[in-house]
């Protein structure tokens, strides 16, 4: 956890923030993450693991360690898992308030649903990006350019499935265009899903209706200059495809991205948790995370970076290659399972192989010497 950082304001206020007080969040989640199935016909994106962890428990822990101590958490799509998992926010040490809405209302009618908990400058997060971008530094930006909303941008090769923004030599968000084909994109700097937001930027979003920032916001307000971007190197993904979620996670094991994960930043070759047996001759090229109660069985080969939730059960002589397994994962004798994901429950029979992407979902049967292809898809609940 970085120290706390005192930000003041000019009237000499001390800033929420970085002093563990008010500022509140709140955190977009209902989206119905159809690129990401089927990781995502049973759970939602806030709650797909990475490195053994629900996505969203790390972005709390992020928010927690500058000191935000309460979050409003704008759900949809299953939102249940996520009430059931985090409760009241006790254990994780951020006030939960979970506002749900019964039609999807876009990322800025979910924020005027929770209109009512909002009465200061507070912070808006698309709730599936991972990142460590620092956030004090981009209040104290907020402060100096005195702009209604506050976007914090990262460049990217391809800024085509993102929001684009041009801006000027002080931050001033010239234009802002929401996924412009690749020829039309003004810059390759794209709107990383975090803003600090004034809460008179409240009246003009419709009440009850649909609408989105980055279309029937943002624009109008670039064009009035009230919009800045601050820019940032951090690291940063959106988890929201096969790829990218995949490669979150092989970051997230092998401490690319600052999440306080037990030895990933210390360079560990195997992080294991307790009650695992790996066999003697089990094969473990770093980095690669096991979680509780795993067995290793003889001869089998990990190469990292890997993750490996609890309760997964590894046989003789498989060879597991930059993979993602969830919990209670069977992989049985022989089998080869590369750059793949695999969710709980699930068992991969003797001698499978499993190539480049594959995706396979909760709760199936992949029956022995199966030849799965590239970027294959299993849905849950599936023997195959
Ligand atoms: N509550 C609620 N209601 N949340 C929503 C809704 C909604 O109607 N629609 C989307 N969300 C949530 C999603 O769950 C996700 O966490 C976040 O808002 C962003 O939605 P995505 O569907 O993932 O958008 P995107 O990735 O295509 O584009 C957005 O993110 C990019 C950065 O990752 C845009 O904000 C782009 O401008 C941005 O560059
Ligand atoms: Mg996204």
């Amino acid at each position: 956890m970085r120290p706390p950082r005192k930000v003041t304001r000019k009237n000499g206020e001390s800033d929420k923030l970085e002093t563990g007080s008010e500022m509140k969040s709140v955190i977009l989640a209902g989206g119905q993450a159809t690129r990401l199935r089927p990781l995502t016909c049973l759970r939602p994106k806030a709650m797909v693991p990475i490195a053994n962890t629900p996505f969203m428990e790390h972005f709390l822990n992020y928010l927690r360690s500058y000191g935000v101590t309460e979050a409003i958490l704008a759900l949809g799509h299953l939102p249940d898992q996520i009430r059931d998992y985090f409760g009241n926010g006790d254990r994780i040490g951020v006030r939960l308030i979970v506002s749900i809405e019964d039609r999807p209302l876009g990322t800025a009618g979910a924020v005027k649903n929770a209109e009512r908990y909002l009465d200061d400058l507070f912070l808006v997060f698309n709730g599936d990006v991972l990142t460590d971008i620092d956030l004090g530094a981009m209040l104290e930006f907020h402060h100096r350019s005195r702009a209604l909303v506050t976007i914090a941008l990262v460049p990217v090769e391809d800024p085509s499935a993102y929001g684009v923004a041009d801006i000027d030599d002080t931050g001033m968000i010239r234009q802002f265009i929401e996924k412009p084909p690749r020829d039309k994109a003004l810059s390759n700097l794209i709107n990383a899903g975090i803003y600090l937001i004034s809460p008179d930027v409240l009246k003009r979003i419709p009440s009850g209706a649909f609408s989105m920032f980055e279309k029937d916001v943002f624009p109008g307000l670039s064009a009035a200059g009230k919009l800045y971007g601050y820019c940032s190197t951090a690291y940063w993904i959106d988890i929201g495809t096969p790829a990218k979620y995949l490669t979150a996670n092989h970051d997230a094991v092998a401490g690319r991205v600052k999440l306080g994960l037990r030895g990933a930043l210390s360079g560990q070759p195997l992080i294991a948790g307790t009650e695992c047996r790996i066999a003697q001759d089990a094969e473990i090229t770093g980095p690669v995370m096991i979680g509780n109660k795993c067995v290793i069985a003889s001869g089998s080969r990990i190469n990292g970076p890997t993750a490996i939730g609890d309760s997964c059960r590894i046989g003789r002589n498989v060879v597991i290659d930059q993979a993602v397994l969830w919990d209670n994962v069977t992989v049985e004798d022989g089998a080869v399972l590369r750059h793949c994901v695999i969710c709980s429950n699930t068992t991969i029979g003797t001698g499978v192989k499993m190539l480049d992407g594959c995706l396979v979902g909760e709760n199936v049967t992949v029956k022995k010497d199966s030849l799965i292809d590239r970027g294959c898809c299993i849905w849950p609940d599936r023997v195959t």
